[in-house]
C-alpha cells in the first residue's frame, strides 16, 4: 500500500491528504481509507495533484459515480463531461460568481449529488477562498424545541427560487429542458454513511416549505441559515496550485468568495458525484 497521510484541517471539518498521486491507480484498501475519511471529515483536500481533464475524471471515481451538471454548456472545451467554474461570465452587466452565497449543490434534483469537487487550474494572486460550514454540527447544536419544530418538515427545491439571494448564470434552452422536476426533500436529513443528522438548506433553490405560509418559511430558513453559517462551523479553504478539493453535500454547505481582483482569472475544473434520495 502507498504511504500517505490524512491530517485534520480543523477540529470538526476538513482533512488534508498528502502523498498520493491520483494519476496512478489507487488500490482498494487506500480507496476504502479515503472514503471513510471523507464520511468523517466531510471535506478532503488532496495536495500536489496534476490533472488533465480526463485524469481528473478518472480520479473523481475513487469516490463514486459521476453526475452531469444542469448547465451542460459549461464544460471544458473538448471534454463534454468535465465542467468548470470561472469568474468570466457577465449576464445583464453583472458578473456571475458561481456559488457566491452559501448553498448545497443541485438540491433541486430528486437525488442530489452526494459530492462536488474542484481542481485549481487558474487562481487569483490573493483571495477567492471557498468556505465550508458543517451542517451536522449546526443541527446538533440547535435547541430541542427547534429540532422538534423542523424534524419532519419537507421543502420544495426548484432550479431557481423566486426568493434566491442571487441570480444563476445563463442556462441554454437545451439544458433547461433536461432540468428535473422540483425535488421535495426533508429539512433535516440523515447521512447514509456516518449516520448523523444534518440541516439540508439552500436558499438559492428552496421555494417553499410544505404546509407553511411563505413568510413563516422564509423566516425559518433565515434563522437556520444564520445559525448554520457561524464561523465556529467553518473550514475556509485557501486555494493552492495542485489542490483537488472534494466536499460532501450531505454534510456541508459552501460558498465562493468574490473578494479578489476581477481582472485576474479564477478557473477550476468541477465534477459532481451521484447521490441518493435524501431521507
Ligand atoms: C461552487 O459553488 O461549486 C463553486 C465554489 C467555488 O468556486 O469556490
Amino acid at each position: 500500500m502507498t504511504s500517505f497521510t490524512i491530517s485534520p484541517l480543523t477540529d470538526r471539518t476538513g482533512a488534508e491528504v498528502v502523498g498520493l498521486d491520483f494519476t496512478e491507480p489507487i488500490d482498494p484498501q487506500t480507496r476504502t481509507t479515503l472514503n471513510r475519511a471523507f464520511a468523517e471529515h466531510h471535506v478532503l483536500v488532496m495536495r500536489d495533484q496534476h490533472f488533465t481533464p480526463e485524469q481528473f475524471k478518472q480520479a473523481a471515481q475513487v469516490f463514486g459515480e459521476l453526475q452531469q451538471h444542469d448547465k451542460k454548456e459549461h464544460h471544458v472545451p473538448g471534454h463534454p463531461d468535465v465542467y468548470y467554474v470561472s469568474n468570466d461570465e457577465i449576464v445583464n452587466g453583472r458578473r456571475i460568481i458561481p456559488g457566491e452565497t452559501f448553498h448545497t449543490d443541485h438540491s433541486n434534483h430528486p437525488r442530489p449529488p452526494k459530492a462536488t469537487m474542484l481542481f485549481a487550474v487558474e487562481l487569483p494572486s490573493a483571495g477567492g477562498d471557498t468556505q465550508y460550514v458543517n451542517v451536522h454540527d449546526a443541527y446538533d447544536d440547535l435547541p430541542v424545541e427547534t429540532k422538534q419544530r423542523i424534524d419532519g418538515l419537507k421543502v420544495v427545491h426548484v432550479y431557481l427560487s423566486k426568493y434566491s439571494p442571487r441570480p444563476l448564470g445563463a442556462i441554454s434552452e437545451e439544458s433547461r429542458r433536461d432540468v428535473p422536476a422540483p425535488g421535495i426533500h426533508p429539512l433535516v436529513r440523515t447521512h447514509p454513511e456516518n449516520g448523523r443528522k444534518a440541516l439540508f438548506l439552500n436558499p438559492v433553490r428552496m421555494e417553499s416549505i410544505v404546509g407553511m405560509e411563505d413568510e413563516e418559511a422564509l423566516a425559518l430558513i433565515d434563522e437556520l441559515m444564520r445559525h448554520a453559517t457561524q464561523k465556529k462551523y467553518e473550514y475556509r479553504h485557501k486555494w493552492r496550485y495542485g489542490d483537488w478539493v472534494i466536499w460532501d453535500n450531505r454534510s456541508v454547505m459552501h460558498q465562493a468568495n468574490p473578494d479578489y481582483d476581477m481582472s485576474e482569472r479564477r478557473y477550476l475544473y468541477r465534477l459532481m458525484l451521484r447521490g441518493e434520495v435524501p431521507v
